[in-house]
């Protein structure tokens, strides 16, 4: 995907934050960009800012955690467009609480936003890209809660299975001509520690609160701040589109936790190390 201009481009909690980022990078390389959000009023403000640049986007409403209205999203995408070579799966919400606190409607909240919506994005988008065999590519945004399980534990868990997912198919998806990269941000200036303004209405009343004090409460305001004093969107969406243009399969924000993953690379070979010496029973 070196050329991007005139390219058709798919992205996902588009509204706001690094979907709103990647966007603006996408449309002003020359691509044209549909949006899709389940915030129809930021998705409006999103759209008319974008277009004041002059450039080839739209938008379409949909809630990712239902396959339903992600396949309506591809198909009105397919009716404006014609054609779809590149699939941002960006959409996430910051999740349910941790041990103690968590409940059916939160991990279906999170599993369906940030896990479901990326299977079914490619479900459904890889077969469009493949038709026209033009060639493009799949970005999904998973999170350096991918590699480190360092946040809440429904937010982890679907983070590592958007890296399990990217990791595996890319060689499945390689001699079918869609390069497979996925996104691992750190802190990045967006809304996600506001979630739950667009918590979907079947769960309202049944997600808890998140605890106002304790570790949890903790993790939250270090988060809060670190968030405020986050990466530029923009700034990430154009790190999207070299991953793009250059088939990256990791791509990242900062370094900030490089160190922290290696120290888990580390204490997983001491895990071999423990038995090296030992013949397995078999
Ligand atoms: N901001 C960070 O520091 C950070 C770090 C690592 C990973 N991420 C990931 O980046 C992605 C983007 O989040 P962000 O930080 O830009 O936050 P954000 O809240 O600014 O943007 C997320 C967008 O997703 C949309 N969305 C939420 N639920 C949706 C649903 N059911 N259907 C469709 N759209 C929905 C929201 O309306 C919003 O526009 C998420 O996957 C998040 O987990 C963010």
């Amino acid at each position: 995907m070196k050329d991007l201009a005139g390219k058709t481009a798919f992205v996902t909690g588009a509204a706001s934050g690094i979907g709103l980022g990647v966007a603006r990078a996408l449309a002003q390389a020359g691509a044209k960009v549909m949006l899709c959000d389940i915030e129809e009023a930021a998705l409006k403000t999103a759209l008319e800012g974008l277009r004041r640049t002059n450039v080839d986007v739209d938008s379409v409403k949909a809630d990712v955690s239902l396959k339903a209205e992600l396949q309506a999203a591809a198909d009105a995408t397919i009716a404006r467009y014609g054609k779809v070579h590149i699939l941002v799966n960006n959409a996430g919400v910051g999740g349910g609480g941790d041990y103690g606190q968590w409940t059916d409607a939160s991990w279906n909240w999170t599993l369906g936003v940030n896990l479901m919506s990326v299977i079914w994005g490619i479900e459904i988008f890889g077969p469009l890209i493949e038709k026209h065999g033009e060639g493009g590519q799949i970005v999904s945004t998973a999170s350096i809660a991918g590699l480190l399980a360092a946040a809440t534990a429904s937010y982890n868990v679907t983070k590592y299975g958007v890296v399990a997912l990217s990791e595996g198919l890319r060689a499945s998806l390689a001699p079918r001509g869609i390069g497979v990269s996925v996104l691992c941000p750190g802190f990045v200036r967006t809304q996600i520690m506001n979630s739950r303004r667009n918590l979907p209405l079947r769960f309202s009343g049944a997600v808890e609160s998140l605890p106002t004090e304790g570790p949890v409460a903790e993790f939250v305001s270090a988060a809060v701040s670190a968030v405020a004093n986050g990466v530029d969107p923009l700034y990430v969406g154009e790190l999207v589109r070299e991953g793009i243009e250059n088939d990256w399969p990791y791509i990242f924000t900062d370094t900030e936790f490089e160190p922290a993953i290696e120290a888990r690379f580390a204490a997983i070979k001491q895990g071999f190390d423990r038995i090296r010496a030992r013949k397995p029973r078999r």
